[in-house]
């Protein structure tokens, strides 16, 4: 990897466009074949980037492991992970929250322990704990909503965003539990070794973050 060069792991899915967006508008030239290829790395030369493609759940890991210097996560991933790297600014983007969820008729008081259904189980975990609830989870990798209507789980703990996906499968949200924004997260190795580079591209961000907020 060039000494310069910044490696930028991106989150693939629902926050990628907002990111890309908010990189733009902080003047990064972002090559148009970010917005249709399916190539995972995508060299941006005459900014001194790199970008990866990553499943959002994996950038932590690629700024842990230094492989990327720089990324985009949302909290819900950050505090699922507990990656050692450094979450140095709120880019208010893909705002969301978690929740946990059940079927109507879902009565708290019937389970012993009940399973609640997760993409997230350590943060599912942290947080029943903190509740005094023992509950069973059971790690799902996506469309949890399906868990409660199949009877796999009693409750779910997910993102809530517009909230149509709960609606659309007949589930309600019991509790709303953590506001949710995504996180521009950074390398400790690389904050020291490029550490002109980041902090130019934390003010830039900072910039438009705040002009995105005043609009709103
Ligand atoms: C997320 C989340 C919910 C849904 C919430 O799933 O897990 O299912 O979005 O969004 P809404 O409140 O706007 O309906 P995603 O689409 O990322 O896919 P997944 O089910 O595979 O996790």
């Amino acid at each position: 990897m060039s000494e310069d060069m910044i490696t930028v792991a991106m989150p693939k899915g629902r926050i990628f466009n907002e990111a890309v967006e908010l990189l733009r508008r902080a003047n990064y030239p972002i090559p148009p074949e970010f917005d249709e290829s399916r190539k995972l790395i995508i060299e941006a030369p005459e900014a001194g980037m790199r970008f990866i493609l990553a499943k959002p759940m994996d950038v932590p890991t690629y700024v842990e492991h230094g492989v990327a210097d720089v990324g985009v996560a949302g909290k819900d991933v950050m505090i699922e992970e507990k990656r050692d790297v450094y979450e140095v600014l709120d880019l208010k983007i893909s705002a969301c929250y978690m929740a946990v969820a059940a079927l109507p008729s879902y009565d708290p008081k019937s389970e012993v322990a009940p399973k609640v259904a997760s993409k997230y189980p350590n943060l599912t975990s942290e947080y029943f704990r903190e509740q005094g609830e023992q509950v069973e989870i059971i790690k799902l990798n996506g469309s949890i909503e399906l868990a409660p209507i199949i009877g796999l789980a009693d409750r779910i703990v997910d993102i809530v965003s517009t909230g149509q996906t709960l609606k659309a499968n007949g589930l309600v949200e019991i509790e709303e539990m953590i506001a949710i924004t995504s996180r521009f997260i950074v390398n400790p190795v690389s904050y020291r070794t490029k550490s002109a580079q980041i902090d130019d591209m934390v003010d830039r961000l900072a910039e438009v973050v705040d002009q995105g907020v005043e609009a709103k």
